[in-house]
């Protein structure tokens, strides 16, 4: 009777051998361990067999039918491997590679290292501050007090009552000036926040402040620096117009509208028919900011103006989407 299961082992694994389909695997799997299988059926007629014999033959059947399903197995989950390897979802080593995209700089940075640049042959530094801020420096030491009109400018992310989202890059400003002395002039740019989301505002958005302080520092000067940087981001032939305006941490303060860009004066939707676009904030230095760092006042002047970057990219490259930057469209991206 042993011998008769070895047998059936010993054919059993020839079989398999020969086998080399998955539907060939499983017939074999029937034909031995199922339920009319030949080790099925040895297990069963084994009551059959003088009681002396029963253990032996009943423990032998039971280590060939263990040892016939884990060969079954072994070889069905070779075949699948071995057909994955050959079949559809197969590396096809003659196809041509696909090219890796390259990079390039999002328009964002770019339109912001340019500005930084203008800025810097004209002598100015490039400084950075913290994106959050404390109620001092986004608003109290630009000369903005707790509950002043002045705040419902600027819809802003409270993090905690003192701590803020800063809401644009002018509190670099007081950094700068409480930890160094004047002569100053520094150009900032960064990410700053404000609770806005439509189609013309997000609640993220970049701004370039710059500040000059110095000894006999005049209007004048604020219009030479803010006229040569106009000329070079757009050309020549632009010209630009002060409008009084108001900001508290300058005094005079004036908002700087270039020719439209799109029109040249015309009149056209981008510049609502008006022939000018609003680029900029400016303003001379209001003397409440240098007392809240120190500064002498009978001693210095200076003047600040602070730029929309994403403004300011839409009207060089002619886009009239917001959106487009932060969708990393890159075929949009790319262009640049
Ligand atoms: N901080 C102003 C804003 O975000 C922009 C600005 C205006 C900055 C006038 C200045 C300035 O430095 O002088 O609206």
């Amino acid at each position: 009777m042993e011998t008769h299961i070895d047998q059936i082992k010993a054919e059993a694994v020839d079989e398999l051998k020969a086998a080399d389909d998955i539907e060939q695997i499983k017939s074999l799997s029937v034909k031995y361990l199922g339920r009319k299988g030949l080790v099925t059926l040895f297990l069963r007629n084994i009551s059959q067999l003088p009681p002396d014999q029963r253990p032996a033959a009943g423990k032998q059947a039971n280590i060939v039918k263990k040892a016939l399903e884990s060969a079954f197995e072994t070889a069905l989950a070779e075949i699948s491997a071995r057909k994955t390897d050959t079949g559809s979802d197969a590396l096809d080593v003659s196809l041509p590679g696909r090219p890796a995209c390259q990079g390039t700089l999002h328009p964002i940075t770019h339109i912001t290292r340019q500005i930084c640049a203008i800025f810097g042959r004209m002598g100015f530094d490039i400084a950075e501050g913290p994106e959050i801020e404390t109620d001092y420096y986004n608003f109290e030491a630009l000369n903005i007090p707790k509950n002043h009109p002045a705040r419902d400018m600027q819809d802003t992310f409270y993090v905690s009552d003192n701590i803020v989202l800063r809401t644009h890059t002018s509190p670099i400003q007081v950094h700068v000036m409480e930890q160094n002395a004047p002569p100053i002039r520094i150009v900032a740019p960064g990410k700053v926040y404000r609770c806005d989301s439509d189609l013309t505002h997000t609640p993220m958005f970049h701004q370039v402040e710059g500040l000059l302080v110095d000894e006999k520092v005049s209007f004048g000067d604020l219009k030479g620096v803010l006229q040569a940087f106009v000329h070079e981001i757009f050309d020549e032939q632009i010209s630009l117009r002060f409008r009084p305006s108001f900001f508290p941490f300058t005094e005079p303060s004036a908002e700087v509208d270039i020719l439209c860009v799109m029109c040249r004066g015309k009149g056209c939707k981008v510049c609502s028919n008006t022939g000018w676009l609003e680029v900029l904030g400016c303003g001379m230095v209001h003397p409440a900011v240098f007392e809240n760092v120190g500064y002498d006042t009978s001693r210095f002047q200076g003047f600040a103006f602070g730029m929309g970057v994403e403004r300011l990219a839409m009207l060089k490259y002619g886009i009239n989407d917001l959106r487009m930057f932060f969708e990393s469209d890159y075929r949009f991206l790319r262009q640049f």
